[in-house]
């Protein structure tokens, strides 16, 4: 469910009118729904009652300092995959024993960052990183509280792009050699064991390949107690899917993944980490765009849009599907089109949809992609000397520019001609 809905015949994020946002900030934009973010993120919280537990968000999926800050306010810790995400997690006040650090390339600079600044733990994926780790640790001296990322080597049946827990993949160590890393990582003098990792990837819209990865974790747990490791904490990763498309089925839902997680590990005596990402910021977020063209070709209609890949690039690369609709809502009974929709970049991967059926729309209209909240502002970039689009966040009837359009003369100041030219 979210907060974006038609109210008489006009898209409304909360209770704003998408047209109000756009003729103060100028299409092309993201806008967030407070509400949507904070029933998204009780939702996990609601859904591992009963057991002492965490909900670190994923800040990779939308890091801007104005969703953190909200998240936190409710209580949320952050998974954070670089020194920049560290940052801004700090710059947004919150405590760093609620900050999991997380990535298989986490470098000296960003050990260091985040063992001074406070941290919860490190999820670490290799030895040769638990050694460097160590070393910093004890240049510091301190000692780095750990998990180890294990690789259960079960198929998520999500992207290619996005599956993490095979065994071919880069993510962690894989499960048959846990006992040896982990008696490895009980060896260095700058480490300290508290618990396992697990992230078998993203967009998992069934609940099996957790079930075969959490209980491979609950057997590790044994197995590792065994052997005089302290195992406190479960950290069980994010990727529980969202619906892109209205039309198909829903995925399973976060009380459902919370019945799975305390059936799978709820015995151990753990403290619970999870990692969502996608679900909580996903559909809390809208792309705004207007139609620059319809554009008759031989045999199909282009709707040009001034929202192009570099804003959005997740139909360029995963060839995903976002539902889009029209901001003013159709006349019940009007025609719909069929359009390829693309951008203005000067490639043909920047096409968002091929042959989609919607409301016939025509230049100047805006048009909102759904589901865009989550791998959409974040991965954006100025590909083609596009600005990066500002991106709104609503609650109730107000609304605020929460990160702005850069002017272009900020664009050209960034660059410098040097001294020989
Ligand atoms: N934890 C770890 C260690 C992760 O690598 C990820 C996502 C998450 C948590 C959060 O997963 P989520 O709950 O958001 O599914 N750019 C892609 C998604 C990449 C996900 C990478 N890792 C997309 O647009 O679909």
């Amino acid at each position: 469910m979210d907060h974006f809905l038609y109210r008489d015949g006009a898209l409304h994020a909360e209770d704003v009118p998408i047209t109000e946002i756009a003729a103060q900030v100028g299409a092309p934009f993201y806008v967030y729904s407070t509400a949507t973010l904070t029933r998204h993120y009780q939702l996990f919280d609601d859904a591992l009652e009963g057991t002492d537990h965490l909900v670190c968000y994923a800040m990779k999926a939308n890091s801007n300092l104005a969703v953190v800050k909200l998240l936190a306010s409710l209580g949320a810790g952050m998974d954070v995959v670089s020194g920049g995400e560290y940052r801004r997690a700090v710059a947004a006040g919150v405590p760093g024993d609620k900050i999991v650090f997380s990535g298989v390339g986490k470098t000296r600079e960003e050990m260091a960052l985040a063992l001074k600044g406070g941290i919860r733990q490190f999820n670490v994926e290799s030895e040769p990183e638990m050694e460097r780790l160590s070393e910093v640790a004890m240049s510091l001296g301190v000692v780095a509280p750990i998990t180890v990322r294990v690789n259960p080597d079960v198929d998520a049946k999500t992207h290619e792009k996005i599956a993490t827990g095979k065994s071919e993949n880069k993510f962690g160590i894989p499960i048959s050699r846990a006992r040896e890393v982990y008696a490895h990582a009980a060896s260095l003098p700058g480490l300290k064991v508290i618990g396992i990792d697990v992230h078998i990837g993203s967009q998992l819209v069934d609940l099996e390949p957790y079930e075969l990865a959490y209980k491979k974790v609950a057997e590790l747990t044994e197995v590792l107690r065994a052997d005089g490791h302290e195992i406190a904490r479960l950290d069980l990763g994010g990727g529980l899917g969202i619906p892109y498309e209205r039309s198909n089925t829903a995925p399973p839902l976060p009380m459902d993944y919370g019945a799975l997680v305390k059936r799978t590990v709820g015995h151990l005596d753990c403290e619970i980490e999870i990692e969502p990402g996608r679900l909580i910021a996903g559909n809390a977020g809208i792309l705004v765009s207007e139609v620059i063209y319809v554009k008759e070709g031989e045999d199909r209609k282009f709707l040009i849009i001034d929202a192009a890949m570099n804003d959005l690039i997740r139909p360029a690369m995963y060839g995903a599907h976002h539902d889009i609709v029209p901001v003013i809502e159709p006349e019940p009974g009007s025609e719909p089109a069929k359009y390829d929709i693309v951008g203005p970049v000067c490639e043909s991967g920047d096409t968002f949809a091929k042959h989609r059926t919607m409301p016939a729309v025509s230049e100047g209209d805006l048009i909102a992609f759904r589901s865009a909240g989550a791998y959409g502002a974040v991965m954006a970039s100025e590909y083609n000397s596009r600005p990066l689009i500002p991106e709104v966040l609503v609650d109730g009837d107000q609304f605020a520019v929460i990160r702005a359009r850069p002017t272009f003369d900020e664009m050209l100041n960034r660059d410098t001609i040097p001294p020989w030219m």
